[in-house]
């Protein structure tokens, strides 16, 4: 890997591209609070976006927000992803470009094949497998000939997953063989939603959900070898004692995500692979029968078109006001935690071995970074 340095030519660290959007517009604060921190200094950065405008209105922001006047004179690269150039001119001033424009099916690829080929390493928040393992297949051995890094969803998809799975395997006191995670989310008084971005996601995702089996054809890996008992799938819908609620599979990147890690430590570390299973909490009887109302009416619109942009043009409406165009108020999103259920305790952990994560992790979350963002939901943290 090439080092972390600047160079008159490639002046900037870090580049926010998609400063503007949602997410961006947190990713800026946080890149302005932290690029002046650690040792060995100050961290050069940028923000990029396709309108100047917008990019200099979201400075102005932050720096009122975080009382720094010095950050509107953050530079700006206007790029588009429609336009190649625009995203080679960007990628060669950058040592690591964060991608944050997605969703990242329709607007990813041109900017991780701009970052392989003009030599700047790529972090993006992607919650979308399709996306994560295309581009896995596509650019591998081009990214590790150029020597650049390809990290996807490093966000809530998938950074508690997988990097939690690795914290409780070095903390737990034996061999840890297999892991279930659930997630439940407790709202403020405020309440608290998704946005638009991440709902489009899953409506563009599940309706192109065959194409994932076809590309994982492709990859023609073999079976990981399970260790210790196997673990059990549970139903599509089942009450969890674990958290006292009904639960449903996890429709995000996070499974995917652990499989390519596992996968990566097996094959180039030979360690041993962890079998991992990921659910989330829907609530009591009332959640569950709203649910299923909801899942059925996506299900079925998701399969057409005019049904997808009737998804796309309806958040609230369709996804019962779990997803908005403007998404949740920072108020919402900082009185919005994932629930930490019960102490550790090593009874709950059954047939020598497997663990359910959803203490350990969270508490480990909310200790080092307090309240999760509301949208509750960012990978891979190895090279491709
Ligand atoms: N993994 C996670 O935990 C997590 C969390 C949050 C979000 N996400 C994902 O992150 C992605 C962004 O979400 P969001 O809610 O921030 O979306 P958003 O508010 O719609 O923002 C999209 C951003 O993309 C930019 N953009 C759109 N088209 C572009 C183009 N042609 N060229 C350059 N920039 C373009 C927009 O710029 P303009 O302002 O110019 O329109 C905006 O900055 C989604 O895929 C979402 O699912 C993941």
């Amino acid at each position: 890997m090439s080092t972390v340095s600047t160079s008159s030519n490639r002046p900037y660290h870090i580049i926010v591209f998609g400063a503007t959007g949602f997410t961006g517009q947190f990713v800026v604060e946080e890149v302005a609070r932290t690029c002046c921190e650690g040792p060995g200094g100050t961290l050069k950065w940028a923000v990029a976006g396709r309108s100047r405008q917008r990019l200099e209105k979201v400075l102005l922001q932050t720096a009122e927000t975080l009382s720094k006047p010095q950050l509107k004179s953050v530079e700006i690269i206007v790029a588009d992803v429609a336009e190649p150039e625009s995203l080679a001119i960007m990628c060669k001033q950058g040592v690591i470009v964060l991608n944050c424009v997605g969703p990242y099916r329709f607007y990813g690829e041109p900017v991780v094949k701009a970052c392989i080929e003009n030599g700047a390493h790529y972090i993006d928040i992607c919650g979308e497998p399709q996306f994560l393992e295309g581009m896995q297949l596509s650019y591998h051995s081009k990214a590790q000939e150029n020597g650049v890094y390809i990290i996807g969803s490093c966000g809530f998809d998938s950074i508690p997953a997988d990097m939690g799975i690795l914290y409780t395997r070095d903390q737990f006191k034996g061999a840890l063989t297999a892991v279930e995670s659930f997630l439940t989310v407790s709202t403020g008084p405020e309440g608290g939603c998704g946005h638009d971005a991440t709902w489009q996601s899953a409506i563009y995702g599940f309706a192109d959900s065959s194409r994932l089996r076809s590309l994982r054809k492709k990859f023609g890996h073999k079976p990981l070898p399970v260790v210790g008992s196997r673990l059990k799938k549970r139903g599509p819908l089942f009450f969890s004692n674990e958290i006292e609620q009904y639960a449903v599979p996890f429709m995000g990147s996070d499974a995917s995500v652990v499989r390519r890690t596992q996968r990566y430590l097996y094959e180039e570390h030979e360690q041993s692979p962890i079998q991992y299973a990921a659910y989330t909490g829907v609530g009591g009887v009332c959640s569950v029968v709203k649910m299923l109302f909801a899942g059925m009416m996506f299900w079925l619109l998701v399969k057409f078109s005019i049904g997808r942009s009737l998804l796309v043009q309806f958040p609230e409406l369709f996804s019962f006001g779990l997803f908005s165009k403007n998404g949740p108020s920072k108020k919402q999103i900082f009185l919005c935690v994932p629930e930490d259920h019960s102490k550790p305790n090593h009874d709950v952990f059954p047939d020598g071995g497997n663990l359910f994560l959803h203490d350990i992790l969270w508490r480990r979350l909310r200790r080092r970074s307090g309240p999760l963002a509301g949208q509750t939901q960012c990978q891979d943290h190895h090279p491709n």
